[in-house]
């Protein structure tokens, strides 16, 4: 049998990276062609200590058909780990065109590059968030995979596009898709413009951090390995055309991961958080049953909020070159227009 060979699209934003850097430190027995637009968000410091023999870095928009043709036929590509995505909810308010064009038309290119090129797999990275928002005063109530999809935001409307497209290929033309739904992630790599490295960088530079609205919006964070370690459980394990849950079991609200940043960063409170103004159509909560794949595919999550996050806000103090190259340029003038300048 012939090698293995993943085609890894976002590979050099954060989950893509952590996940072609699991796979590598694994020595899992698969070639890896992590492609990659390289946008704001795409960093190829991300991957740089991983390139060689089994990962090989491309350059190119999965928008581009012909492109992906040639990558797969160069390559020999067998499987695709769909990622690449634009994956801001506050950046798809200020502007949906992306989301659509990337989230929507990129996956449907990347469909038919499967599906003509008879690929063996197609697992798509999907999000909580098509499921929409849940009441937070109904704590039994949890998102599971018969849930409809109530896409709240431009971003994870887009996204539900994808999904639904990737669900449609399955059963017009057999073509051998997974789809995984994960909740929150944190970790090493993650771009500052999300809740966690945003704070965590924010005081690291005695800034202020903005809570949206109440602060009481609750998410499901999971360790950003635990979630690559479900896509690989997934794509080696699942059945084809079913959608999985990942989730770490971890609800909290926005409140309390501030509470648990300012108190790691020595940082009090008063001084330091500033409420802003909501995120428009900002969802309350998310909460996932991750029973399905833990019964059918074996998995459950391995590490512990109150380390991981420890492990992640040393990893940013190690790292500070990493995210003050990210935090400038096009960076200033997004958290401009987003914050006000404060
Ligand atoms: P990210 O923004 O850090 O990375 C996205 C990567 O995709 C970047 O490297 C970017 O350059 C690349 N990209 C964007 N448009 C592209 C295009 N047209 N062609 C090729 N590459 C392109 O995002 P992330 O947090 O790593 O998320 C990865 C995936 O996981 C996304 O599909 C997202 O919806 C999904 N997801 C994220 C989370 C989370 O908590 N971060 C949770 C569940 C699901
Ligand atoms: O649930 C999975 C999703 O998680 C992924 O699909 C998305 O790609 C990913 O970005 C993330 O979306 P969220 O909107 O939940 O993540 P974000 O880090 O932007 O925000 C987390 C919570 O913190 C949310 O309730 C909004 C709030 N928030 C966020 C920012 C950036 C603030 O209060 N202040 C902020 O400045």
């Amino acid at each position: 049998m012939s090698m293995r060979t993943l085609l890894v699209t976002g590979a050099a934003g954060f989950i893509g990276s952590n996940f072609v850097r699991m796979l590598a430190r694994r020595r899992e027995p698969v070639r890896i062609i992590a492609l990659d637009k390289l946008t704001y968000a795409g960093n190829l410091a991300n991957l740089a200590d991983l390139l060689g023999d089994q990962v090989t870095f491309v350059r190119g928009d999965i928008c581009n058909a012909e492109l992906l043709d040639h990558v797969a036929s160069e390559y020999r590509v067998s499987e695709v780990v769909h990622f690449a995505a634009e994956s801001h909810v506050d950046r798809s308010i200020l502007g949906s065109g992306p989301f659509v064009t990337t989230n929507v038309i990129g996956t449907q290119v990347l469909l038919d590059l499967a599906k003509n090129r008879k690929l063996d797999k197609f697992l798509y990275v999907s999000t909580d968030e098509v499921y929409g928002t849940l009441p937070e005063d109904q704590p039994d109530v949890k998102f599971t995979e018969e849930t409809p999809l109530q896409p709240n935001s431009p971003y994870s409307a887009s996204k539900a596009g994808g999904d639904c497209l990737v669900r449609s290929y399955f059963h017009t033309f057999h073509l051998p898709v997974l789809t995984t739904r994960c909740s929150n992630n944190y970790g090493p790599y993650h771009f500052p413009e999300k809740l966690i490295p945003l704070f965590v960088t924010n005081l690291m530079e005695d800034k202020q951090v903005p809570l949206y609205g109440d602060g009481k919006n609750v998410r499901d964070w999971l360790y950003v390995e635990d979630h690559c370690d479900a896509i690989w459980t997934v794509l080696n394990k699942g059945k084809f055309g079913e959608a999985y849950n990942v989730g770490g079991n971890n609800e909290m609200t926005n409140r309390q991961i501030t509470e648990i940043i300012l108190r790691e960063m020595g940082k009090p409170w008063d001084k330091y958080v500033r409420y802003v103004q909501d995120r428009p159509g900002h969802d309350r909560r998310y909460a996932i049953d991750a029973s399905k794949i833990k019964r059918e595919c074996g998995w459950e999550p391995k590490f512990r909020f109150p380390e991981a996050i420890k492990t992640t806000i040393q990893w940013y103090r190690d790292n500070e070159s990493w995210w003050r190259q990210i935090k400038s340029g096009e960076y200033l003038k997004y958290y401009d227009t987003q914050y006000g300048g404060r």
